[in-house]
């Protein structure tokens, strides 16, 4: 038997989004992962993962749960064995029941900690409610501070009293061992009580059990620390907890977003009010455990400052982390004077949410104009913040995102907006560069070891999948309902210049090929490059292109193949249209658009990474373009057939019908050519 607290650990460590790529090749749509079901046929994808809720559902078929279920769904595995493959992934030890005795003393130790501070808190809450100095001390403290009776009993809020060793005796008459107390800082070394006169906030884990205490001061002596905690053990490691965060998961999720604050009694008199997603970092700035904690709930952060400058500089400490691991910040600076716990008892709950709604900037934007401000108006200083700020915008792996900080910082900065997408593109393509690099060192080593294993002539090896890129999707419609786990999600909003509608996809992709790989060389005289050769085949259709900035960019092309002037994908991501240059980037860094076609031929389950495929790619992009070409021509003549069928002559009808005829053979030709190298 596997330990509950093992199991315990595995569930809250297992990324179900980690655990099914291994399987399913995952593509990003909002906040949820889709891809195809594994657990039945299908051709649209309509297996969604959700990584802030952890947990899968097809709506094909309806499958659902977490990640132990999809192994033994999966893999046909057994509870035991799905846990025991989780725990080797993530380096989890498995504890099962028969111990070796020092694991089994290892085990007890923590559960006897736990039931210690379990002791404590009870101990320290019947001081509080049921003695003199407690009702009149610390009671009347949180009452005086508005906690309400069940907001104190909810967080095991209680009284330390100011006596020698009260709560060490009480221990040892009911038998707790002195040792743990010492271990766990309730106890001092000489045998006294460690927090006393003092008003104690009990600190749980994510699973609600109390790993350690702090004690808020109660005397006005100046010279001792306002809070003091208990020290780390086995069961408390500060840099992992976030206080109340067990308390806090359900709405961080239900809400999508978590409040972070610095204080105690922050947290307390929000969740009083009703504001439950909140938790706070206790009085250090976020570490990347505590960040890591979030991300399993929800993306998205707002912090809560106190309007002092050294909030402030510790707000902006670990900017790029953040943004890197793709969590959107957004911090709210309290009236000067104020915390959470008391601009919200001053101005009430309404005004106060109205607040943080209304007052939220975005981190990037904070930190721009906060490094401005303390430039001054040097412009040595100034340009520097630039530089700084176009690398936090590089790291920000959504475009849409992108262009939105480059039009806003461009505009706080005072300079042209085409200077800050250029310097941003600029450290955005070092970063892509640097991460392809990366990707294709790794490509070489599976490729390397597939042979190997191929090579192997010992046992049946199971061939690995080719690795996963974002080609390996259509980006088809997922046919999903919606429900409270997965409700559904708006479109996101596109970037004005690459704003495409259904019938552009084939555009958007020939422009996608010729700027990723249009400088290609080819074996072919007529057609030394891939643009020559795409624009060989597109010439006497230019003209169709339905979206004037792929028409701008197909031209611009055809100029410079003319004037015999070389160009390549630094070429459009430096361009100087702004618009190119953003659009060039969005291209090449958002998932491969694949026609409705393309989709339908499951040509993705083959496909590899696209760059080893653009011969193959240019000549599909360009039947695909005609296709759509000629499958919009064919529908004109249909209409115009109708109309001459109502009046028209005879004779005109015959010929549009035979027109039609041909039409549609060239188009079937297309389409099984289509079908024919795709399926390749
Ligand atoms: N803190 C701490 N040790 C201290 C001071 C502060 O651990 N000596 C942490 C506590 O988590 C505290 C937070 O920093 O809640 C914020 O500190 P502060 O603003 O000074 O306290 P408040 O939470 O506002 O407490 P109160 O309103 O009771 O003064
Ligand atoms: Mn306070």
């Amino acid at each position: 038997m596997i330990l509950e607290k093992t199991i315990q650990e595995i569930r809250e460590t297992a990324r179900v989004e980690d655990v099914i790529s291994e399987y399913v090749n995952l593509k990003r749509r909002g906040v949820n992962l889709i891809g195809l079901c594994p657990f039945h046929n299908e051709k649209t994808p309509s297996f969604i993962v959700s990584p802030t809720k952890n947990i899968f559902k097809c709506f094909g078929c309806g499958q659902a749960g977490d990640s132990i279920k999809f192994l033994m769904e999966h893999d046909h595995l057994s509870y035991p064995e799905a846990l025991k493959y989780l725990a080797a992934k993530y380096g989890i030890k498995v504890e099962e029941e028969e111990l070796s005795p020092e694991k089994r003393a290892q085990q007890q130790v923590a559960d006897s900690l736990f039931l210690v501070n379990q002791f404590a808190l009870e101990f320290y809450q019947k001081q509080m409610m049921e003695t003199d100095m407690g009702k009149s001390v610390g009671l009347s403290y949180f009452k005086q501070r508005g906690f309400r009776e069940d907001t104190i009993k909810k967080f095991g809020l209680g009284y330390a009293p100011d006596a020698k060793d009260r709560l060490t005796l009480t221990a040892q008459q009911q038998s707790y061992n002195i040792e743990l107390l010492k271990k766990l800082g309730l106890t001092s070394r000489y045998g006294s009580d460690f927090f006393r006169n003092r008003v104690m906030f009990p600190i749980h884990n994510l699973s609600g059990k109390v790993v350690a205490f702090a004690g808020r001061i109660m005397a006005k002596d100046v010279k001792a620390p306002k809070y003091v905690n208990s020290p780390e053990t086995e069961v408390y490691h500060k840099s992992k907890i976030l206080y109340a965060a067990n308390f806090a998961k359900a709405a961080i999720r239900k809400q999508n977003e978590c409040i972070l604050v610095e204080g105690y009694t922050d947290v307390i008199s929000l969740h009083q009010e009703g504001i439950e997603n909140v938790v706070a970092s206790s009085g250090t700035s976020l570490t990347t455990d505590q960040i890591r904690l979030i991300k399993r709930f929800t993306p998205n952060v707002k912090i809560l400052f106190d309007g002092d400058a050294a909030g402030i500089k510790a707000a902006l400490r670990g900017v790029d982390m953040l943004l890197k691991d793709d969590l959107n910040i957004k911090i709210v600076i309290l009236p000067d004077g104020e915390d959470p716990d008391s601009y919200l008892n001053k101005v009430g709950v309404n005004a106060f949410k109205e607040y943080i709604n209304s007052q939220a900037k975005d981190f990037i934007l904070f930190k721009a104009k906060w490094l401005l401000e303390q430039t001054q108006n040097d412009p040595v200083g100034r340009s520097g913040v630039i530089k700084d700020i176009v690398v936090s915008i590089g790291m920000i792996p959504d475009p849409i995102k992108r262009s939105i900080f480059v039009k806003e910082c461009a505009q706080l900065f005072g300079v042209e907006e085409k200077l800050l997408v250029n310097e941003t593109n600029k450290a955005l393509s070092i970063r892509i560069k640097k991460e392809k690099q990366e990707r294709e060192v790794t490509a070489r080593r599976l490729e390397r070891e597939r042979q190997r294993a191929k090579n192997d002539l010992v046992g049946d090896f199971p061939t690995e999948a080719p690795p996963v890129t974002d080609a390996d999707f259509p980006d088809a419609e997922p046919p999903y309902l919606e429900t409270e786990d997965f409700p559904a999600e708006k479109p996101p909003e596109e970037a004005p210049s690459t704003v495409v509608t259904g019938n552009e996809f084939q555009e958007k992709d020939i422009v996608r090929i010729l700027i990723e790989f249009g400088h290609k060389e080819l074996a072919v005289e007529e057609t030394p490059t891939v643009a020559h050769y795409i624009l060989a085949n597109i010439e006497d259709v230019i003209e169709d292109f339905d979206n004037g900035l792929y028409l701008s960019i197909v031209k611009e092309v055809q100029q410079l193949l003319n004037e015999g002037k070389d160009f390549d994908t630094a070429y459009f991501i430096n361009h100087t249209n702004p618009k190119v240059a953003t659009m060039a980037i969005n291209l090449i860094t958002s998932p491969y658009e694949y026609s409705e076609n393309w989709a339908k031929k499951d040509v993705f389950l083959s496909q590899k990474d696209p760059s080893e495929n653009f011969i193959k790619d240019s000549e599909a992009a360009l039947m695909r373009f005609r296709l759509q070409k000629i499958t919009k021509i064919c529908e004109n003549n249909k209409e115009k057939i109708k109309e001459l069928a109502k009046k028209g002559s005879e004779e005109e009808l015959v010929t549009f019908m035979k027109v039609q005829q041909k039409l549609i053979a060239i188009r079937n030709e297309l389409a099984d050519k289509l079908g024919t190298v795709i399926v390749k």
